[in-house]
């Protein structure tokens, strides 16, 4: 087979509750980047494909990306990538109000982990058979529905300060060397991570490092200086290989691409900030201006905080009660300079919609805070507060890592640097949320605290349950509806099941329910095409194809 389309990289992303996003790499650019996909994996029948294949200045590599929809919510779909892919599964997010319990695995400040990476002769070295943080949450896969990722993922733009530091070998400064250097650590970066983003939406968000070019300080080599901004290389500024390699469900949110955007998972909300650009009011994002000269990402000034304004007062604390912010920096950190005007930006709306948990990283060490609100702890603290929760781990695990601190302020309840480590997410129902810090090691649990909040959910058993009793495009489009016959069909709008027609009959009311009770009493029919009136009924299901004019459905039960 041609190497060159060999897919690597794999990765998953929510695309809403009845989609997913599947991108991988590849050498060479595909014409229609196409997933296979379907609820058995002895059946891939349905087949997604996009013509989203990119690439950038240095890259050695192009971004292929399909996004599946149409799919049932909370469901098993086996996919494979075309060609050559293997076949792995992924499971569609919960609908929100569905109040089943589950966790979420998240990590910030992570990188490359082995030879090239963190490592047993790396600065802030594994001890001799240490287990990472990589390896921890492959082990750990089975238990986790997502993981939440909020910056700083690759730390590729680290090639030059691990090559000067002596833990990369046979590095070249030129632009070209560093390039090809800075991408091969990217590329083994997400292939060390397929064993995990194969199978479950894998949430990022940028950080400092994704910025693409290194930050650090120049270095005399050679007779003369290197590193800087002299060296941010062409195609790796802005955020150019997050904004390439990733997929977010900005437009099912209405955020900006991978910078800002939220998700549902059953009760669960969860909002993906921009910490380091987009600030707006003026303010100055800390990877806005030199060195880093990143964004702005926004239509305007405000585009953020407005789209967060919006996105946290449409959110309905009965079917999700828990809102989760995720962004890379904090301001309430145990060590001097926490990012005060992302405090500024963001912190009043977390106050005014009572937002439950704030994560971030970008200091090298792990701190529960008191639930917080205006630098004041929560006098009820973990009991009811009526202030969001801040939690900083950022000692996940790049060389770099490991990182003092020192202020010691009145809101923080537990602060370590000893151990590598990841943040665990348990939503039990309506009022309990666990958070563990495990550490990578051995998986266990250094620090854990559960938030209680008093309240009352509307939680249903799971099922979608669209408001009118008529199942229409599009608001029935992927959702379950039951006939009078006691048969369950799911509704799939502008998808066509070519062939394999039983029997056509005209619908004059042009309602599917009647097409559906067509099918109910033809004995054998298991799905039908509408189109127009016409109700074609189905022996068997077909290939699924794309149709904007027709109305399908498939019996399920
Ligand atoms: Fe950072």
């Amino acid at each position: 087979m041609d190497n060159s389309t060999v897919p690597m990289q794999m990765r998953l992303s929510y695309a809403g509750t009845t989609g997913m996003t599947v991108s991988w790499n590849t050498f060479s650019k595909l014409q229609a980047p196409t997933v296979q996909y379907g609820t058995s994996q002895d059946a891939l029948i349905l087949q997604a494909q996009s013509s989203d294949s990119i690439t950038y200045p240095t890259s050695l590599t192009y971004n292929n990306h399909v996004k599946i929809t149409g799919l049932q919510p909370d469901t098993r779909y086996y996919y494979r990538i075309l060609p050559g892919g293997p076949i792995s599964s992924f499971r569609t997010a919960r609908v929100p109000g569905d109040g089943t319990a589950f966790v979420a695995a998240a990590v910030v400040d992570l990188g490359l982990i082995g030879p090239d990476g963190l490592s047993e002769t790396s600065k802030n070295a594994l001890a001799p058979g240490e287990t990472s943080t990589v390896d921890s949450l492959i082990g750990q896969v089975p238990n986790f529905d997502l993981l939440l990722h909020p910056g700083d993922v690759a730390y590729a733009d680290y090639w030059l300060d691990e090559s000067i530091a002596g833990y990369l070998r046979n590095y070249d400064f030129s632009a070209t060397k560093g390039a090809a250097l800075y991408e091969k650590l990217n590329n083994e970066f997400y292939d060390e991570m397929v064993p995990i983003t194969s199978s479950k939406p894998y949430m990022i968000g940028p950080g400092n490092h994704d910025a693409n070019c290194d930050d650090g300080v120049a270095y005399w080599h050679n007779g003369q200086w290197v590193g800087g901004s002299g060296l941010c290389l062409a195609g790796q500024t802005n955020f150019t290989g997050l904004i390439n390699h990733f997929r977010m469900p900005s437009k099912e949110s209405g955020g900006t691409g991978n910078m800002w955007y939220s998700f549902d998972h059953g009760m669960a909300h969860f909002i993906s900030l921009d910490s380091e650009t987009d600030l707006g009011n003026g303010l100055g994002g800390p990877d806005e201006g030199q060195p880093l000269n990143s964004g702005p990402f926004g239509a305007y000034q405000n585009a953020q905080v407005d789209w967060l304004a919006a996105d946290l007062a449409a959110v309905d604390r009965t079917k999700t009660p828990w809102i989760i912010v995720m962004l890379h920096r904090g301001w309430y950190v145990d060590y001097p300079g926490g990012c005060t005007a992302c405090q500024q930006a963001f912190e009043p709306l977390f106050n005014t919609y009572g937002v439950d948990l704030v994560l971030t990283g970008h200091n090298h060490f792990y701190q529960r805070n008191a639930p917080t609100k205006n630098g004041q702890p929560d006098t009820n603290e973990l009991n009811n507060p009526s202030s969001p929760w801040y939690i900083v781990n950022g000692i996940a695990g790049h060389y770099g890592g490991k990182a003092g601190y020192t202020l010691n302020p009145p809101y923080s309840r537990f602060v370590q640097n000893q151990h590598y480590g990841w943040s665990r997410l348990t939503f039990h129902n309506c009022t309990h949320l666990t958070h563990d810090f495990v550490v990578s090691n051995d998986d266990s649990v250094s620090d854990t605290a559960t938030l209680y909040k008093n309240r009352t959910c509307s939680f249903s058993d799971g099922s979608p349950h669209p408001s009118t009793p008529s199942p229409t495009c599009d608001e029935w489009d992927s959702n379950v509806f039951a006939t009078d016959a006691g048969r369950s069909y799911v509704i799939e709008c502008e998808l066509d099941r070519v062939g394999n027609d039983l029997n056509m009959v005209w619908i004059s009311s042009n309602k599917i329910e009647d097409c559906l009770a067509a099918c109910d009493s033809t004995p054998g029919c298991v799905g039908t095409s509408m189109s127009g009136t016409a109700c074609y009924m189905k022996k068997k299901l077909g290939v699924a194809k794309h149709a904007s004019y027709v109305r399908g459905a498939r019996l399920i039960s």
